[in-house]
């Protein structure tokens, strides 16, 4: 039997690449009903046989109803990991559960920063099949240094639970650094890459924020992208992939410091006469103070965007069959590259939009 399948971002980098790929995936009948914000988002999507819904995705009741109404037994979501209003989506889901008599399903993308050093998560190398890891997440709001990361934290445990509660199978996955060109019709650019650049052509220079060699997991557009959909080929199948506490995916080939990362950068910068020197030095306040301009969020901010340490490691897509095209070194070998593709789209890169004034604890 076809399933109805509801995304959200699909105007999004992540999004847009897993709708493209989405067409030759070959996977079991199903229907895609797509969110968008604007007209020619509608019309973009029907290329791709997605049905367009408008959506105040903030508006949970609306939700509820499309949801409900057009039977959709599965949900992408691609906008938000700071989306409180997630259990009225399960509930919805559950309401069709009871009504069709299908399993139902609810993926959050969430991110890797949620298992980092800014959200409060162990420091020590730990897997996304750890049966610990929803207690570990349960347990980050109190020790996050970052407000906003404790609730993002909040929110994986929130889906899990509520799933739990009311027969939804939840899967939290979790992008990295994520880079190369998007294949969709809308964002083409990454946000991490894109913070890394920003601040060193706002400063002239690439600078690191962290004491150390800290590392964090990257990944190839496209391998997220194959990632996003060997989980629904799975749920299509009626296979056990795992879900709820068992249900975290990171999608990752492997981790890079982020030193590596910035003198890569810092070359290809250098080569287009965007610094002054290719030398990574650490940050000083002034520094950080002019990044944050960059950056338009406040300078306590600034390593949160381009630093940190990340140790979660990638196990759940490698025993659902998933297998990364891309090395983690090549992001270092792509690095050029990269840095071509963002100023050729840096005047349309999305940030944070962290507002001046925030405080990392309120
Ligand atoms: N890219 C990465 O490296 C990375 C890493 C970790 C986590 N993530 C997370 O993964 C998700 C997708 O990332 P991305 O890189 O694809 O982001 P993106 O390119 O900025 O796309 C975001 C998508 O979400 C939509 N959106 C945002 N707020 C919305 C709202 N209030 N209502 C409806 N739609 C909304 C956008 O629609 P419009 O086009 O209309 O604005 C767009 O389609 C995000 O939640 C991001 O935080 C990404």
């Amino acid at each position: 039997m076809s399933r109805n399948i509801l995304l959200t971002g699909a105007s999004g980098y992540l999004g847009g690449t897993f709708l493209e790929l989405l067409k030759d995936a070959g996977l079991p009948a199903h229907k895609i009903y797509a969110t968008v914000r604007s007209d020619t988002q509608a019309e973009a999507v029907k290329q791709y046989n997605a049905s367009p819904l408008s959506l105040d995705l903030s508006n949970t009741d609306a939700v509820s109803a499309a949801i409900i109404d057009n039977n959709i037994s599965i949900v992408y979501h691609l906008h938000n990991p700071l989306d409180t209003g997630v259990p009225a989506w399960i509930k919805a889901l559950a309401t069709v559960k009871q009504q069709t008599g299908q399993d139902v399903h609810f993926l959050l993308t969430t991110g890797a920063k949620i298992f980092s050093s800014h959200a409060g998560a162990p420091t020590e190398p730990f897997s996304d099949t750890d049966p610990a890891l929803l207690s570990i997440q349960q347990s980050q709001p109190e020790k996050s240094p970052i407000d906003a990361m404790g609730v993002a934290a909040q929110c994986n445990s929130l889906v899990i639970e509520t799933a739990n509660a009311l027969g939804v199978k939840s899967y939290i996955f979790a992008p990295c650094i994520v880079y190369g060109r998007g294949l969709g019709f809308g964002n083409k650019i990454s946000i991490q890459t894109v913070a890394v650049v920003k601040a060193a052509v706002a400063t002239r220079r690439v600078y690191k924020v962290d004491e150390g060699r800290p590392t964090w997991p990257v990944c190839h557009v496209l391998d997220n992208s194959t990632l996003y959909i060997e989980i629904l080929r799975g749920i299509l199948e009626g296979r056990d992939i795992g879900s709820g506490a068992s249900g975290y995916f990171l999608a990752s080939p492997g981790s890079v410091a982020w030193d590596d990362i910035y003198a890569a950068v810092g070359k290809a910068l250098k080569k287009r006469g965007k610094v002054d020197d290719e030398a990574v030095v650490k940050a000083d306040r002034a520094a950080l103070e002019k990044m944050g301009e960059g950056l338009e969020c406040p300078a306590d901010f600034v390593p949160l965007q381009l630093g940190g340490l990340c140790t979660l490691t990638a196990e759940h897509g490698k025993r659902i069959g998933w297998t990364p095209r891309y090395k983690a070194e090549h992001i270092l070998e792509d690095a050029d590259a990269e840095v071509g593709l963002i100023l050729e789209y840096l005047e349309n890169a999305r940030s944070y939009g962290i507002p001046k004034g925030t405080k990392l604890k309120q």
